[in-house]
C-alpha cells in the first residue's frame, strides 16, 4: 500500500493512474478501523481500479472538544488492516495539510444541516462537508464509499455533490453489525462491558420497529420505540425518528416510497447512532 501525507503527492501519483485511464474509488474516514470500515474497502475494490482510503480525524466536525480529544487513533493497527484488505492508497494528512488556519466558509445544505443529527450536533455537518469537499479536491475519484450507518452523512454528502455537480458517484454501502446486533462504530470500544450491553436497546428497538412495520401504525410504533428507550437502562435516548428516506422529513404515511427509523442515543458518556431501512 502506498501511503502519502502530502495532497500534492497525492494527487499527482493518482494523476498518473486516471492517465491510465483506472477507475478511482474513495473511501474516507477517521480512522480506529473496524470491519465496518473494511466492507466499504472491500466493496470499493469491487467496483473500482483503485482504492485510496483516508484516515483524518477531522477537527471541524467534532463539536465536541471531550469526544475530539478522546477520539481513539491506533494508526498502526489501522495500516495492518487497511494491508490485510489490500487497499492500494493509504491519505494520511495532517491538520495543516488540510486546513489553512481559521477558515469561514460554509454550504447551504438547507434543513438537512438542522434537523436529527444536525439539532444535536449543530455545526457538524459544515465539518463534514468542509473536509470530505477537500478530500473530493485532492483525489477527484469517480465513486466514492459511504456508509449507511451515518445515514444522514450521505443524504449530506449526495446534496453537496449536486450543489457543486461535483462528478463523482456516490454509493451507500451497508451497515455492519456485531453478532448480537449492535452496529460497528469506532466510538463501541469507550463502551464498559454493561454499556455494551445496555447499547443493544439501539438495534433491539430498530429491528422490532421493522418487523411490527406492517400491523402497527407509524404513530405506535413511534411511541413504542420512545418509550422502550426512554424505561431502557443506562441509556439516554435523544431522538428516535420514522422519516421519509429520500428526504428524512418525518413520515407521515406508511405509503411513502422508502422510510427509515433513525436512532440517537448516550449510553453512558458515549454516544450512538444507528439506522434501519424499514420500507
Ligand atoms: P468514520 O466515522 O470513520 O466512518 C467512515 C465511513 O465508515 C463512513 O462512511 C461510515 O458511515 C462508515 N461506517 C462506520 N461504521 C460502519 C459500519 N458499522 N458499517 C458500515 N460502514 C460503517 O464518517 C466519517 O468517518 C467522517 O464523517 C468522514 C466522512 C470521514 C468525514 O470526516
Amino acid at each position: 500500500m502506498k501511503v502519502f501525507t502530502s495532497k500534492h503527492e497525492l494527487s499527482g501519483y493518482l494523476d498518473t493512474l486516471k492517465e491510465k485511464g483506472k477507475i478511482i474509488g474513495f473511501v474516507p474516514t477517521m480512522g480506529a478501523l473496524h470491519q465496518g470500515h473494511l466492507s466499504l474497502i472491500e466493496i470499493a475494490a469491487r467496483n473500482t481500479d483503485c482504492v485510496v482510503c483516508s484516515i483524518f480525524v477531522n477537527p471541524t466536525q467534532f463539536n465536541d472538544p471531550e469526544d475530539l480529544a478522546k477520539y481513539p487513533r491506533p494508526i498502526d493497527a489501522d495500516i495492518a488492516m487497511l494491508e490485510q484488505v489490500n487497499c492500494d492508497v493509504l491519505f494520511l494528512p495532517a491538520v495543516q495539510e488540510m486546513y489553512s488556519g481559521d477558515e469561514q466558509w460554509s454550504i447551504d445544505l438547507g434543513y438537512l444541516e438542522r434537523i436529527l443529527e444536525g439539532r444535536f450536533r449543530p455545526g457538524h455537518y459544515q465539518g463534514v462537508t468542509q473536509i470530505v469537499k477537500k478530500l473530493f479536491d485532492v483525489v477527484q475519484p469517480n465513486k466514492a464509499f459511504f456508509g449507511q450507518k451515518d445515514f444522514q452523512q450521505v443524504k449530506v454528502i449526495m446534496k453537496m455533490v449536486e450543489l457543486y455537480s461535483m462528478p463523482v458517484e456516490i454509493v451507500m454501502c451497508p451497515i455492519l453489525r456485531e453478532e448480537d446486533g449492535l452496529a460497528m462504530s469506532s466510538r463501541n470500544i469507550h463502551l464498559s462491558p454493561s454499556e455494551r450491553v445496555e447499547a443493544l436497546a439501539l438495534s433491539k428497538t430498530l429491528n422490532s420497529t421493522r418487523e411490527n412495520f406492517a400491523i402497527k401504525p407509524i404513530s405506535q410504533l413511534q411511541q413504542d420505540a420512545e418509550s422502550f428507550l426512554q424505561n431502557s437502562e443506562g441509556v439516554e435516548l435523544e431522538y428516535f425518528e420514522i422519516c421519509n428516506a429520500e428526504t428524512l422529513m418525518p413520515a407521515e404515511s406508511k405509503d411513502e416510497a422508502g422510510l427509515v427509523a433513525l436512532v440517537a442515543a448516550k449510553v453512558g458518556r458515549t454516544r450512538l447512532i444507528d439506522n434501519i431501512i424499514i420500507k
